[in-house]
């Protein structure tokens, strides 16, 4: 004779299992005679009574909540939870589920996301670079970064007057990408100094401004009869600067111009001094103003 196949019910795939009574039929039939109930009955009792001494050790609380009768299927479904599962449970009740089959069915979503999630992570392929790159807008940046993942921005955004509409699109986009602590360091021209900083500051708090020394670069600025040599890196942070931020020294020296790519492009090696200032290992680094990078060389970002 051919068994059919063993089909798993919807309980036994949310990991609802039944364990058998472990005293004997015997037993359970005097306990019932002298109860005046069912053998069944006194199966389950004991059953449950097992099951509480197991959410009592996971959680006291919740055993207290089931013990007083305000989850309604604990006699009957409490005893089928796996040990695994138990302090899934527990968690539940205490935060104010009141059935065990739900707080099943959870578990069960949960297990099978889990499962799903190693079973991609087994077939995507590994990233093999250190750096994602999207090409967009910066006002479509924060769709591509998620919120609060990132602990540093590192931005050198066009100075011109045209641009000032930028320096508040880089500062909702720092509110949304950065965690909280979050640094952002951008450079910026000297003539609208004032502007960006009332623009950044109407979203970050301010911290500090380094001097970033430009000496074999030295613009005449006609109108204004100034030669200048250097430019603010503002420093910025979203709340409150952590205790344990790193210290950082506050003048940096462009060795030399470099626009063998682009016209607007820093010295690498400058920039990337500046970068190294404000970073530790494992730390996620952005820079949301690099819509170029296709045909032209970034930023040490
Ligand atoms: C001063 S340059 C930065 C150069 C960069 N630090 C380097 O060394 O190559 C300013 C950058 O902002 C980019 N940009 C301008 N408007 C933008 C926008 N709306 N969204 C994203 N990037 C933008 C420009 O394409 C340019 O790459």
């Amino acid at each position: 004779m051919k068994l059919a196949p063993h089909r798993p019910s919807k309980d036994e795939k949310n990991g609802l299992k039944l364990s058998p009574f472990s005293g004997s039929a015997a037993t359970a039939k005097a306990v019932a005679q002298i109860a005046g109930v069912s053998p069944a009955t006194v199966k389950r009792a004991h059953q449950f009574g097992k099951a509480l001494e197991v959410l009592e050790q996971v959680s006291p609380k919740a055993a207290e909540v089931v013990l007083r009768g305000e989850v309604k299927d604990a006699l009957t479904n409490l005893h089928l939870v796996p040990a695994e599962a138990m302090s899934f449970v527990a968690e539940q009740i205490t935060n104010g589920e009141r059935s065990i089959k739900r707080a099943m069915e959870k578990w069960g979503a949960l297990q099978r996301e889990k499962r799903l999630k190693e079973k991609m992570a087994e077939v995507l392929p590994k990233p093999t670079q250190p750096f994602e790159l999207y090409c967009c807008d910066i006002h479509d940046a924060h769709k591509f970064v998620a919120a609060e993942s990132v602990d540093l921005i590192v931005t050198d955004p066009p100075y011109g007057r045209e641009h000032l509409h930028l320096y508040d699109a880089l500062a909702k986009f720092a509110v949304h990408a950065l965690k909280e602590g979050g640094i952002c360091v951008v450079m910026c021209g000297v003539r609208y100094l004032r502007e960006v900083m009332e623009t950044l500051s109407r979203h970050l708090n301010y911290v500090w401004t380094l001097t970033y020394l430009t000496p074999g670069q030295h613009n005449k600025l006609f109108p204004f009869r100034v030669i200048n040599a250097w430019k603010p890196v503002l420093y910025f942070v979203k709340g409150e600067l952590a205790e344990d931020a790193q210290w950082v020294f506050d003048v940096i020296e462009s060795p030399q111009p470099e626009k063998t790519d682009h016209e607007w492009q820093q010295n690498l090696e400058a920039f990337t001094d500046l970068v190294r200032r404000f970073t530790h290992k494992g730390m996620v680094v952005c820079d949301p103003l690099l819509r170029d990078w296709n045909d032209r060389r970034g930023s040490a970002c």
